[in-house]
Parts: structure tokens; C-alpha cells; sequence
């Protein structure tokens, strides 16, 4: 890449995205947990772009705070074509060189590979402008692909513009293109917007530079370079963009059980040998080591799941799972929860901020919130540390291969030392020392004989 000359970027982000029927702008719409305007911005650094404008315009303020700081940013205060919003990225350009991608963003199946070999194309060609094009069966509303008899570039025909000849052209714009950012500021001034929808069209700059000298094309496959316009478009880009994340992690040595039930999100890494079954879902930033079973029906966000685990029908979030750690079926971790090596939380048992060590394990019905629990400590059934008052949290800290009886209740904050038993069912308020028995429960008083007479009394008739 060195020999090749400085290559920036043009997202065209500005437009409502009327179509799409919602207060949101279409950039920020998600496919497969990002942003479409960021996935077209991903592909473009993929390619080697190092500066990025995103033009942005309808509801500005809320594409720039949630797409954040990674793009310079450039304002079409008013939606006047693409033409116009290309313009608008001349200041935030102001001194670059070489030639500059420019894709909308809604292209959401936009990948680096294809905008790479655009720009490669571009400057082996030493052509002042190069559009991807596709072939498409059904042509219609793209802008067509209009060459002369040589087979050059002439110019784009809007839908709306063209003649029934021209309609029935199948070689379409794709709405992606390469310029030389010199030429492209040169053109784009002399735009004029008389045509069907009184826009600025930035393919009137192809016409321009075709005008005198070559405009070279790259063909792109057409689900490359799909446009989302409405949200069933958006379902079927999730769809395919979706197919193409599990591909991967399968040729990486996943076994994906049901792909048409397991969603995977883009920056989730999973190592070899990983099986996922299914009804999954993996999202956020995720991974998963290698040896590790997740699934059926279990979902896993922005968790750190070591090698050799088990999730079995479980909600994982936010937490951490190291070597050989079991949860579920039916477990529920939330942030902060972190299970130690070989670790086990069983059915119903919810993990807030919470560490448990090596080996220690609540199999059943059982909630840990705001505590830390020893290596090699059982939990029984229904133990449940109470860390809210009401007010605020308190912790409970216990020691390694403590045991806690069934159903037992550990008012916070409470500190269970090494070795100690608390007996089934207690209430445990004050501190446990280390190896002590605590029993927090009322004596049991057995009656003798208390019950045949009490029977008795029962199956007398009243008179
Ligand atoms: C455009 C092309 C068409 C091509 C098609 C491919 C033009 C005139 N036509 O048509 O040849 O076949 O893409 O999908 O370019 N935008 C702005 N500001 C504006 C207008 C648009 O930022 O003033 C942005 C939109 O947000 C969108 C992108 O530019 O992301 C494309 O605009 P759109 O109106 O969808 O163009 P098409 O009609 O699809
Ligand atoms: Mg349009």
C-alpha cells in the first residue's frame, strides 16, 4: 500500500431516509449491531482509507454523538443531491492529496476488499474517476450506465430522468465511486440541478470528467452494493450480513449448529473449537475460547468466556468466565459476575458483581449480588445475600471452602470467614469466624404423641 498515493474517504450520510418511516436517521439504523454509516466507515479504513468525512445533515447533532469522534465531520444543512453533499466535504478535505472514496451510507454490505480493488483499479488506470457499477435484472431506480460505441463511460442517467431507451439499460450505478480529489473540487462547483428532481446529482461530475478524459468502472457484485431504503431492505442486508459473520467463524473452525437461529455480532471473537448451538445469540464485545459449548437458547453480550466453559440456556452479560466455569440451565449473570476456574452456577442462581473463586459452586435457586465468594465454597439452595436495604449496597464477603446450608439469608454486610458451615435456614446477621458453625435459626421442639389425639379431635363429629 506505501507506493500508493493518500486515500481518504466520503461518506454521504445526510439524508433522512424518508422511506424508512422513523424519527431515527437511516444512517444510525443497525445491521448486525452497528450503524450502517459505521459499517461503510469500516470498510473504508479496511481499504486503507486514513480520514474519513462523514456528511451528515438530517438530525446532525444525533448522528455525530452516537457514530462518536472517529470521523471528521461535514454539514449539508439543507439535502440538496448528492452532488451538493459531496461539496460539502471539500473544507474537511483542505489540503489532502491522491484520491478519495466516496460511498453512501446506507450500504451496509459494503466491504473493504471491494472498495480496495475500486481505488486499486483507480490508480493503476491513472483515471481521474472510477465507478463501481453492477448488472442488475431488475434495473429499476438506480441510475443507468450510459457508454458509446467504444464501450467508454459517457455519463449517469437518473431513473427519473431517462428516456425508455435508456431504462432499459441493466448496467446501473452503484453509487460508489473514486475520484481525484483535485478533479472531483474542480467539477462539482460547476453542477447544475436541472433535472427530474431539481437535485445537485454528484453522477453529473462523472459526465463532467468524462467529458475530457477516461472514467474507468469496476463491476461489484449487486448485494455488495445494496442501498437500504426501507426496513424490509434493512431485514434482508441483516440477513446477508449476518450469513457472512457466521460463514466466517465457521471457516475459522466454529461449529455453528443452526445458523438460521444463532446471531453473532461483528466484534465478537471466537476461537476454534467453539460450539454454538442453537437459538444463541453472541453480541457486543464478546469472546469465547477455544473448548468452550454455548447454547441452546442462551445469549451472551460483552462477556469474557474462557476455555472449556459450559452456558447452557442462559443470559450472560457483562460478565467474565474463566477456564472449565459452568452456568445454567436457566442461570442469569449480570455485569461485574465473575465465575473462577471450574466454578459452577446452576439453574436459577443470579450473579451480580460478584466473584465466585476456583471450584466453588451455587447449583441452585440462588442470588450473589455485591460479593465475593472463596475457592471451593458451596452455596446451597436458596442462599441469598441480602445486599440492599433499601438505601444502598453492602457486601458479603465468604471464605474458600466454606459451606452454606439451604435457604440460608446473609444480611450484608457480613463476612463468612475460611472453613465455616452456616446451618440450613439461617438468618445470618453478625460475622461467621473462620471454621465456626453459625446457626441462625430457631431451635427445633419436637412433641411427643401430639398428634393422634389431635387427629382424634378433628374427625369427631361437631354436634
Ligand atoms: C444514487 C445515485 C444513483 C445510484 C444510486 C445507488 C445520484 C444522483 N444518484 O441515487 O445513480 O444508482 O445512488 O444506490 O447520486 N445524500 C445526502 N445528501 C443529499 C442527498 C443524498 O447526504 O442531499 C445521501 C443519502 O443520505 C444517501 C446517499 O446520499 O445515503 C444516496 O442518496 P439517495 O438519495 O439515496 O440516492 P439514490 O436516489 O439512491
Ligand atoms: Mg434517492
Amino acid at each position: 500500500m506505501s507506493s500508493h498515493p493518500s486515500l481518504s474517504g466520503v461518506i454521504l450520510a445526510a439524508g433522512k431516509g424518508t422511506r424508512m418511516k422513523s424519527e431515527t436517521p437511516k444512517a444510525l439504523f443497525r445491521v448486525c449491531g452497528l450503524p450502517m454509516a459505521e459499517l461503510v466507515g469500516r470498510a473504508m479504513s479496511e481499504a486503507g482509507v486514513d480520514h474519513t468525512v462523514m456528511v451528515v445533515g438530517h438530525q446532525a447533532d444525533r448522528v455525530k454523538s452516537e457514530l462518536g469522534y472517529q470521523y471528521a465531520y461535514a454539514l449539508q444543512a439543507e439535502q440538496k443531491g448528492t452532488g451538493h453533499a459531496a461539496l460539502m466535504a471539500q473544507s474537511a478535505l483542505e489540503g489532502r492529496t491522491g484520491a478519495v472514496l466516496i460511498a453512501p451510507g446506507d450500504a451496509p454490505l459494503l466491504d473493504g476488499e471491494s472498495l480496495k480493488k475500486l481505488a486499486c483499479q483507480h490508480w493503476e488506470s491513472g483515471a481521474k474517476a472510477t465507478l463501481a457499477t453492477c448488472v442488475l435484472t431488475d434495473p429499476h431506480g438506480y441510475g443507468r450506465i450510459i457508454r458509446d460505441s467504444s464501450g467508454k463511460v459517457v455519463q449517469i442517467v437518473e431513473e427519473k430522468d431517462c428516456t425508455p431507451d435508456q431504462r432499459a439499460i441493466r448496467e446501473v450505478n452503484a453509487g460508489i465511486y473514486c475520484f481525484d480529489i483535485a478533479r472531483l473540487f474542480e467539477v462539482l462547483p460547476l453542477l447544475k440541478n436541472s433535472n427530474a428532481q431539481g437535485e445537485y446529482y454528484l453522477t453529473d461530475a462523472i459526465a463532467e470528467i468524462a467529458a475530457n478524459g477516461t472514467v474507468e468502472t469496476v463491476e461489484f457484485d449487486a448485494l455488495t452494493a445494496t442501498g437500504v431504503n426501507d426496513r424490509w431492505q434493512l431485514a434482508e442486508a441483516e440477513a446477508q450480513l449476518r450469513r457472512r459473520i457466521l460463514r466466517g467463524h465457521a471457516l475459522n473452525g466454529v461449529t455453528i449448529t443452526d445458523p438460521a437461529s444463532t446471531y453473532i455480532g461483528l466484534d465478537v471473537e471466537i476461537e476454534a473449537d467453539v460450539e454454538i448451538l442453537p437459538m444463541t445469540t453472541l453480541v457486543g464485545k464478546t469472546r469465547v475460547a477455544t473448548g468452550t459449548t454455548i447454547g441452546p437458547s442462551s445469549c451472551v453480550i460483552d462477556s469474557q468466556i474462557g476455555p472449556n466453559c459450559r452456558i447452557l440456556i442462559s443470559h450472560v452479560h457483562g460478565a467474565i468466565m474463566k477456564e472449565g466455569s459452568k452456568c445454567g440451565p436457566f442461570a442469569n449473570l449480570r455485569p461485574g459476575a465473575v465465575l473462577g476456574e471450574g466454578s459452577k452456577v446452576g439453574n436459577f442462581v443470579e450473579v451480580k458483581k460478584a466473584t465466585l473463586g476456583p471450584g466453588a459452586a451455587a447449583s441452585h435457586l440462588t442470588y450473589i449480588g455485591d460479593a465475593s465468594i472463596g475457592a471451593n465454597t458451596n452455596l446451597g439452595a436458596g442462599t441469598i445475600t441480602c445486599n440492599y436495604d433499601g438505601f444502598s449496597k453492602h457486601r458479603t464477603e465468604i471464605g474458600s471452602d466454606a459451606f452454606i446450608g439451604s435457604n440460608s439469608t446473609l444480611v450484608a454486610p457480613i463476612t463468612i470467614g475460611d472453613g465455616a458451615i452456616v446451618a440450613a435456614g439461617s438468618v445470618i446477621t453478625s460475622d461467621v469466624p473462620a471454621d465456626a458453625l453459625a446457626l441462625g435459626r430457631s431451635r427445633q421442639e419436637n412433641k411427643e404423641q401430639w398428634a393422634p389425639p389431635w387427629r382424634e379431635r378433628k374427625r369427631r363429629p361437631t354436634e
